[in-house]
């Protein structure tokens, strides 16, 4: 294995104070809805570590204006009640979750091979929600929802235990620097919790291009007794992941991906 790049730097980046006039990264509604859960409501007085901070971004006029348009067409609103997938789909089929859909490329190819399951895709900062609003609207994808949430209280509030066919995180957030390991989102209580939402049988695959991340992507997901390894180690990458353009240029470079597939045990 060779030692990942440097060159990668977490894409959430403090917003800049000062910087009032800059649009906020999230709309007003999923602000108002984070601070109010500032204190886990079913944790008394505990509160968890963000995977993300809050960005002030740059959005294009088109995101912005998907943001505006299609967020009431495509989107859920976060609620700290369980989702009903056969009504927000208007289908019962196998639902899986992806968490942190960054611009949506991936979820988009990947909801469009695959007609037969639901994808729902949650995701905090707007760019990135306005952007794959579009990508939904204008390939006409029936089977995509978004909620533009914190993941750890959308799958925590809103997912029913043993109910997800699958789960993606692609690529989350490296946060490099020790001190902030304690934001990475592959920590032991997340995924005891992500894998109790998970049916038995149902997968979670992970994959990360950073290789002290993978390491502890291994370790959390081995430990985790409700999961189990689809082999021995890192998995090869299944066909229904597409390669992104900037792993592309990775591995051209020498870097490399590290794919993990665990599996919900009955
Ligand atoms: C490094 S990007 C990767 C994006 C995409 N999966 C890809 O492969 O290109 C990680 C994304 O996860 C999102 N994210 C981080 N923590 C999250 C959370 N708790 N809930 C929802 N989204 C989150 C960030 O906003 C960011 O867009």
């Amino acid at each position: 294995m060779t030692t990942n790049r440097s060159a990668n730097p977490p894409v959430n980046t403090p917003a800049i104070p000062g910087n009032a006039d800059a649009p906020a990264s999230v709309s007003p509604q999923t602000e108002a809805a984070l601070a109010s859960t500032a204190h886990a409501p079913n944790s008394p007085g505990a509160t968890h570590i963000r995977s993300f901070v809050h960005r002030r971004g740059h959005i294009t006029q088109g995101q912005q204006a998907a943001l505006e348009q299609l967020l009431g067409k495509w989107s859920i609103p976060y609620a700290a009640r369980r989702l009903d997938p056969a009504a927000a789909f208007g289908r019962a089929a196998p639902t899986v979750l992806e968490i942190g859909f960054g611009m949506g490329e991936t979820t988009e190819k990947i909801a469009l091979a695959r007609p037969g399951d639901n994808f729902l895709g949650v995701e905090v900062f707007n760019a990135g929600v306005g952007s794959l609003l579009r990508r939904i609207e204008d390939s006409s994808i029936p089977n995509l929802r978004i909620i533009q949430h914190d993941a750890v209280e959308v799958v925590r509030d809103m997912i029913a235990p043993d109910s997800l066919a699958g789960v993606h995180i692609y690529f989350p957030d490296p946060w490099p620097k020790k001190r902030h390991h304690k934001r990475r989102l592959v920590q032991p209580p997340f995924i005891a919790l992500l894998a109790s939402r998970i049916a038995p049988g149902g997968y979670i695959h992970c994959a990360t291009d950073w290789e002290d991340y993978a390491v502890q992507m291994l370790d959390v997901l081995g430990n985790e007794p409700q999961l189990k390894n689809t082999v021995d180690g890192y998995a090869p990458r299944p066909d229904y992941r597409p390669l992104t353009k900037f792993e592309t240029r990775g591995l051209r470079l020498g870097h490399g991906v590290w794919d993990l597939i665990f599996k919900r045990v009955a």
